[in-house]
């Protein structure tokens, strides 16, 4: 069902300089987004990941995945494929701002406070949103902790997912783990609500809800 679909998904952090050695970045691992990465290979996806720094082997061709390190270079880099593929998976966390000014030299430490000025990053899967056609289908990821249900509708309505999967920030579930405990939603129906399973369990329970999807 998905051998030779174009698949986009974006996996792990984005790093963003302040100078040329101090970054500001998150914790992501890029596990889950690799998990599913993996899952929609053995399906014969045809498949393009936009990859943070991330520490993992994963088993997907080498040729599939395009390295970048911030930002701006994930976005320049999803660019190009969002005309031509079936869907996209925004599994990366991207950080939503970058320093106004990056030093072309390393920062000297100068009084007892330093303030660092911030610039919004675009918003990837906002973008893909605004452009995607009726037959793209778009995939979002949620990290919420209060009002759950409303800010993920209210996410998937704003960025135009057709599916959003939310997770928790709590012990063994998310970042870094290689456990996540998750929710879909699908635009329009109910919120399923999965147990805790290991990332490759729940990489599959995405893909199955994306293949209803098709
Ligand atoms: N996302 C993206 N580009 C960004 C920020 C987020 O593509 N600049 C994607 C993420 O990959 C994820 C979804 O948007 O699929 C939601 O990300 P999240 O960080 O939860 O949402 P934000 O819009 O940043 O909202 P907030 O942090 O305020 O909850």
């Amino acid at each position: 069902m998905l051998k030779g679909k174009k698949i986009l998904l974006t996996v792990g952090p984005t790093r963003e300089y302040l100078d040329p050695v101090r970054f500001i970045t998150n914790e992501s691992s890029g596990k889950m987004g690799f998990a599913i990465a993996e899952e929609l290979h053995k399906e014969n996806a045809e498949l393009i990941i936009v990859c943070g720094p991330v520490n993992i082997q994963p088993k997907v061709p080498d040729r599939n995945i395009k390295k970048i390190t911030t930002a701006l270079e994930m976005y320049e880099e999803c660019q190009k494929h969002f005309s031509d593929v079936d869907i996209a998976i925004f599994t990366a966390a991207v950080a939503d701002y970058r320093p106004k000014h990056q030093a072309n030299s390393k920062i000297k430490k100068d009084g007892n406070i330093a303030t660092v000025e911030f610039v919004k990053n675009p918003d990837i899967a906002a973008e893909f949103g605004k452009i995607k056609m009726p037959h793209q289908i778009s995939v979002g990821f949620a990290l919420e902790t209060d009002n759950v249900i409303e800010n993920a509708q209210e996410k998937l309505t704003k960025k135009g997912f057709d599916m959003i999967v939310i997770n928790s920030p709590n012990h063994g579930e998310g970042f870094g783990y290689d456990t996540n405990k998750v929710s879909i939603l699908i635009n329009g129906q109910n919120i399923k609500d999965y147990p805790l399973k290991s990332k490759s369990e729940v990489a599959k329970d995405i893909v199955d809800k994306i293949k209803s999807l098709l």
